[in-house]
């Protein structure tokens, strides 16, 4: 395990996405509304797209005809080529279907050391 020391603390910020490098590769950093910083690495992994220029949205869903409920805001990333959205929680798609159920983001530990974000690989 090394840890990585890869950008302040403030440079994360709740519904946006900030690329680091930790080495040649590309890891992707979130905050989560409830604080926690979330990093993933930076390519989808359906067909490699750059996951920094996708974006950070929640969750839709119905129980019953005519409304349409919301949750899971800030917490779910929509890759920017085809669309498929992962949880920025624990790397799965929220929308599982033949072809992305078995597909997860990678997932990185993170700590907070004062103001340095570490990316633990
Ligand atoms: S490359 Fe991300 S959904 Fe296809």
């Amino acid at each position: 395990m090394a840890r990585h020391s890869v950008c302040k603390v403030a440079d994360v910020a709740v519904g946006a996405l900030t690329e680091v490098k930790v080495g040649r590769s590309p890891i992707v950093l979130s905050r989560l509304p409830s604080g926690e910083i979330r990093a993933v690495g930076g390519r989808c992994p359906h067909q490699g797209a750059a996951l920094r220029f996708g974006c950070v949205s929640g969750t839709t869903g119905s129980d019953t005809p005519n409304e349409l409920t919301y949750g899971c805001e800030g917490e779910i990333l929509r890759c920017p080529w085809h669309g498929f959205e992962f949880s920025l929680r624990d790397g799965l798609p929220t929308t599982p279907d033949s072809e992305s159920l078995t597909l997860r983001l990678r997932m990185y530990e993170v700590e907070v050391d004062g103001d340095e974000v570490v990316v633990v690989t």
